[in-house]
């Protein structure tokens, strides 16, 4: 009798260990559509934090071009020497003025002061460091615009010359020359001047700016950017190709900027972002650079005005974020928030943003965006005022803001701040605060949590009354820090992705989600996770990355009902006669599933899937390590079988036969 029943126990766990697996069974019932699904679900968000922007995404290769760098950390701050390096023969002076400055907005500018035969040097390094680490990329048989502002005194306009070309560290020239001489009728003013520099070799490079002669010769606004970039004609320069050209294959349906705690600046209000100072024509000389609270300086090159055209050139609505009057309430700020008085003065400030979107060329801000050359209107439809902002005093400036916004653009939709967690009273607080008072506008959520956190949360928006609408302004699965990094791997991703199927299910309540950060400069990270990494020449795409571009590509018009007996993760979705499955596995289980789609006959359907060991991670070195795989899946009288590997988000497209 024992032995019989050790037998049979033998034969139940032989059965468990090496039967095939049962299938998971998921029903699709395509006809029965539940809600709309938002097709504005997936954007992106910019904000200059790791290098993003400038000495990234923005193409100006010269750091600190008009000599304005500040360090926040220095207890004087000035750090107007930055990337530039001096060598002066003694019969020569360099110095840093700021009397008689090109624009009062950036006052400091680099003065020679040449004695007979004088000689001084002076060489930028560009974002990649001095050129052993990297210097200015240049590559050959490129050109590079170049363009600088002289002032040639009296005396100098007849003697001195300065000339300007690309130099390797030994100084062997890597281009050739541009030349500027001074003319008795232009001395002592101001003088813009342009040149295309072709690259005679590949590398690391210094700009080099040398002055001879006699006499003083003041230099500013020193820009070089490569020909070859998008937006060339934009005031503020372009943007590098292949960055553009992976935030366009993200099919963002917004791109939400400039912050983040970017929008609203350091330590002291004098460093808030104002968007004024981010627009100018012809050029950007007159933008007012601003220290960058996660270090370096924002030259504002990629302004407000870059921004709506580069929202046009990827196909995404702009969603600006204007502080609340407030400087961020995470930190601890030397500056109090805006009085009252000054709030619906600053209220002022606001509108004329939207002006400068909608306006006509005959307005004061319209006709400013028509002279820096977009006479048509941007297609603005939503204003965030505030970034991870709570309690009492944020929500009385959100009311006079967001009041003067709709009194005047009733049309504008305004998204108010939640707060910076996913959980707790704050969060609660902020709500009970935003039902009562602003039940009509867009509500900000922002949250960082565990990996771990995002699956078993997959739900969380089941619950919120269908009255209400989300923007998920911000949000990422962070691992334990490693060093001083968080890796970006699968496992991250797909916990992403299992979240994910849980706001596409709620997209009646989610309108838009957005992860953060979006962009790492190799070398300068502030902050990890983030989806895109890159440094001067190459870039690469997160696990996270993929999750958000299959998701965003294959976002239905649609949520459409189904159901399964497993645990998989899933949502299901229609466009037309389109159906789109996302289905996550998240277990180191191979999975078999079978999926029931009445209505749709034998097909085979294109399939895409991102899989692979969870704890892997992309690299400069091996940039596809985790990339998302196609496949072709068959259905066969209403049903299709596949293998669903551990580790894995699949999605599967099928048409109905209707
Ligand atoms: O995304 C990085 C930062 O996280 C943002 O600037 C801020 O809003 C949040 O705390």
């Amino acid at each position: 009798m024992k032995r019989l029943r050790v037998l049979s126990l033998l034969a139940v766990l032989f059965a468990a260990f090496f039967s095939p697996a049962r299938a998971d069974m998921l029903t699709v019932y395509p006809s029965r559509v539940l809600h709309q699904v938002s097709p504005t679900l997936y954007g992106i968000f910019l904000e200059d934090i790791n290098c993003a922007v400038d000495g990234g995404l923005y193409t100006e290769l010269i750091k600190n071009r008009s000599f304005e760098n500040e360090n926040l950390w220095n207890p004087r701050r000035a750090d107007h020497w930055e990337a530039w390096s001096v060598r002066n023969w003694g019969n020569a002076k360099v110095t840093l003025e700021n009397e008689d400055p090109l624009h009062e907005n950036n006052p400091t500018f680099l003065r020679t002061e040449l004695e007979e035969n004088g000689f001084a040097m002076i060489r930028n390094q560009g974002f990649g460091g001095n050129v052993l680490r990297g210097g200015i990329p240049v590559e050959e048989g490129k050109r590079y615009d170049l363009s600088l502002w002289l002032r040639f005194d009296e005396s100098a306009s007849r003697v001195a010359g300065v000339s300007v070309f690309l130099s390797d560290a030994a100084g062997n020239e890597l281009s050739p020359r541009a030349e500027y001489r001074g003319s008795a009728e232009k001395s002592g003013t101001w003088q813009r001047h342009e040149a295309s520099l072709t690259a005679l070799g590949s590398g690391g490079a210094y700009l080099t700016l040398e002055a001879t002669g006699e006499g003083i010769v003041d230099v500013d606004m020193v820009s070089l950017m490569p020909e070859d970039r998008v937006g060339g004609d934009w005031p503020g320069g372009g943007m590098r190709k292949d960055l553009v050209e992976a935030l366009k294959d993200l099919h963002p349906g917004f791109l939400r900027f400039p912050g983040g705690c970017v929008a609203e600046g350091t330590y002291v209000r004098s460093d808030a972002y104002n968007w004024k100072d981010s627009v100018s024509a012809p050029d950007a000389v007159s933008r007012r650079e601003i220290p960058n609270t996660w270090g370096g300086m924002l030259t504002m090159g990629v302004g407000y005005y870059e921004y709506f055209c580069l929202c046009e050139e990827i196909g995404a609505l702009p969603v600006p974020v204007v502080h609340a009057g407030l400087l961020c309430q995470a930190r601890d700020v030397k500056d109090p928030p805006l009085t009252m008085e000054e709030t619906e003065k600053y209220a002022g400030d606001i509108l004329d943003l939207i002006e400068f979107a909608l306006g006509g060329a005959d307005t004061e801000w319209g006709g400013l965006r028509a002279l820096m050359g977009h006479p048509e209107p941007f297609d603005l439809r939503y204003i965030a005022i505030g970034n991870e902002n709570w309690g009492a005093a944020y929500f009385s400036r959100y009311e006079v803001l967001s009041g003067a916004v709709k009194e005047k653009y009733p049309e504008i939709t305004c998204i108010v701040s939640a707060g910076p967690v996913a959980e707790g009273s704050l969060i609660r607080d902020s709500w009970n605060t935003i039902r009562r008072r602003f039940a009509d506008d867009l509500v900000d959520e922002h949250y960082y949590m565990d990996s771990a956190w995002f699956p078993s949360h997959a739900d969380r928006y089941d619950k919120y009354p269908r009255t209400t609408e989300v923007f998920l302004g911000e949000y990422a699965a962070h691992e334990p820090v490693q060093g001083s990094r968080r890796p970006g791997s699968l496992y991250a991703a797909l916990c992403e992705a299992a979240f994910m199927t849980g706001i596409e299910r709620n997209s009646d309540v989610v309108v838009m989600s957005c992860y953060a950060p979006l962009l790492c400069r190799e070398g300068e990270v502030d902050w990890t996770p983030d989806l895109i990494w890159f440094n001067d020449t190459a870039v690469y795409k997160t696990p996270s990355y993929y999750v958000q571009q299959m998701f965003a590509a294959s976002c239905g018009e649609e949520l459409v009902v189904s159901e399964t007996d497993g645990e998989l993760f899933h949502s299901v979705t229609r466009t037309g006669n389109e159906l789109q499955i996302k289905v996550v596995n998240l277990s180191d289980k191979a999975k078999p599933l079978t999926i029931l789609l009445p209505g749709v006959c034998d097909q085979t359907a294109d399939g895409v899937m991102l899989t692979g060991d969870k704890d892997h991670v992309n690299s400069f070195a091996r940039t596809d390590k985790i990339a998302p795989q196609t496949f072709d899946c068959s259905c066969l009288d209403g049903e299709a079988q596949l293998d669903l590997p551990p580790w894995s988000l699949t999605i599967l497209k099928f048409s109905l036969n209707e």
